[in-house]
């Protein structure tokens, strides 16, 4: 069976732990107020966020080296090939424009300072909007990795073949 190359493999599951983590940091925010003794929160999250928007540029850099390497599938037609490779750029795109957003409504209450020694701004304040946004980009990301967990299992069940094995390091 032809496999990811293992750059990304790895990759996929350190993406995974990482979302899980960051999403869960994040509805932890929910409740708190943006000042300076909870800043600590917000730069956590905010720090691993932006480590997911690296580890996706390498991605997509690992991605087009390995291009001509890369395992296929048997698309049933047309329309099921634009789809799988329309819910991945889906991923891909969130998960640049959601650690953007984040990045966007911190930096413009003026607090980032505060990390280097800079007092904390006065009435500092996250945007309604960037938090609406940063939500909202969040469902899209949501939705594509359930489609996408779902493809997965519904290719594997229908062709009787474990996709899963294509992004496991240690498997033949
Ligand atoms: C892929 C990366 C990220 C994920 C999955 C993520 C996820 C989340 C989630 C689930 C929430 C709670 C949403 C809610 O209130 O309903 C949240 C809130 C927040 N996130 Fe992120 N986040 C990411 C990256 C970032 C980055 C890089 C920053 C800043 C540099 C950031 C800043 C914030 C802030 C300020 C909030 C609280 C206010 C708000 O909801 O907008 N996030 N994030
Ligand atoms: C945050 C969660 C996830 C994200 C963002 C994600 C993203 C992706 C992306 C973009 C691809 C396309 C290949 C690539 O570009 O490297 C992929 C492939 C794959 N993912 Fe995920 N994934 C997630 C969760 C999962 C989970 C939970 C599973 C387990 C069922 C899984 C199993 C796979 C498999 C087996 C492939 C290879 C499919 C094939 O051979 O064509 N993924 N994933």
């Amino acid at each position: 069976m032809k496999k990811y190359p293992a750059p990304l493999i790895i990759l996929h599951w350190l993406t995974v732990l990482l979302v899980a983590l960051v999403a869960f940091m994040g509805y932890r925010l929910e409740d708190v107020e943006f000042s300076a003794e909870n800043f600590v929160y917000f730069r956590n999250h905010a720090l691993a966020g932006m480590l997911i928007f690296l580890v996706t540029l390498v991605r997509m850099f690992f991605k087009r080296k390995y291009k001509e390497q890369l395992p296929t599938l048997n698309y049933y037609s047309d329309l099921h090939k634009m789809t799988v490779n329309g819910v991945h750029f889906l991923i891909y795109l969130m998960l640049l424009l959601i650690p953007l957003t984040g990045f966007i409504n911190v930096y413009q209450t003026g607090a980032f300072g505060f990390c280097f020694g800079k007092p904390f701004p006065d009435g500092a304040q996250l945007s309604e909007f960037w938090h609406e946004t940063h939500e909202f980009f969040i469902k899209i990301l949501f939705v594509s990795v359930a489609a996408h967990v779902g493809g997965v299992f519904a290719y594997s069940f229908k062709n009787k073949e474990k996709l899963l094995k294509r992004m496991c390091l240690f498997s033949k």
